[in-house]
């Protein structure tokens, strides 16, 4: 049987971070096909990359995917918050160690070698994940149901704005999936404890 102390990640943790993959590619992929309907950025997304042939299919496979992320988002929350790992993983923060962390990263010499603790760059990476999530999903309901919510609408500065919010927060994402891929790629531990929990 494993031991408590060898598991980085649970298998609760790993199934939703996988889910939670899967939705964002097919939820990006699928938005790009559906931003080239209209381009209000004045630019197209290369239709190669693109998910759904057209608008109608695009569509199709946004919403799926959306409520893959939604529910799954809501669980990794509830799990994290109800099993207190939210706050052993990601807190405290502080400015002292997130400068030590960002002087080490540029010399090359961020720690890495104990899997169970995330650095301060990494614990700020993924809180700003979760949050811009929150965001992408909010602004997404203004943009699918606007009517039904007003107040969000309003927050998001109308539905032309909350169209560039759900635009902007996918472009930070994308940046995020970058470089999180690129750090995956120089300490690859990292995603064989995210394969086998250990
Ligand atoms: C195929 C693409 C992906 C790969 C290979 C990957 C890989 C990994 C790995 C290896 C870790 C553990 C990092 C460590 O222990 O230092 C991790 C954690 C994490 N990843 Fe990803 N990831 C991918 C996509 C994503 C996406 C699309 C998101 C967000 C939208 C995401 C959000 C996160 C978060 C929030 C964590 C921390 C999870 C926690 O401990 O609660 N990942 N990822």
């Amino acid at each position: 049987m494993r031991s408590a102390q060898t598991l980085i990640h649970p298998a609760w943790l790993r199934t939703m971070h996988w889910t939670n993959a899967l939705a964002v590619v097919v939820l990006m992929m699928s938005g790009w096909r559906i931003y080239n309907a209209t381009a209000f950025n004045g630019f197209d997304i290369p239709k190669a990359i693109t998910l759904g042939g057209w608008l109608g299919g695009a569509l199709q496979w946004h919403f799926a995917a959306m409520w893959i992320l939604a529910i799954n988002g809501v669980l990794y929350l509830a799990f994290n918050l109800a099993t207190g790992r939210l706050l052993r993983k990601f807190f405290p923060l502080s400015i002292k160690a997130l400068l030590a962390d960002l002087g080490a990263a540029i010399k090359g010499q961020l720690a890495h070698a104990d899997l169970h603790h995330y650095n301060t760059v990494q614990k700020l990476a993924y809180l700003f994940v979760m949050a811009d999530s929150i965001v992408l999903v909010l602004s997404g309901l203004v943009l699918w149901k606007s009517v039904q919510f007003p107040l969000l609408r309003e927050l998001m500065f109308g539905y032309e704005g909350a169209r560039q919010v759900h635009f902007f927060a996918m472009a930070a994402l994308a940046g995020f999936v970058v470089v999180h891929l690129a750090m995956v790629a120089l300490v690859p531990r990292t995603l064989l404890a995210m394969v086998r929990g250990r």
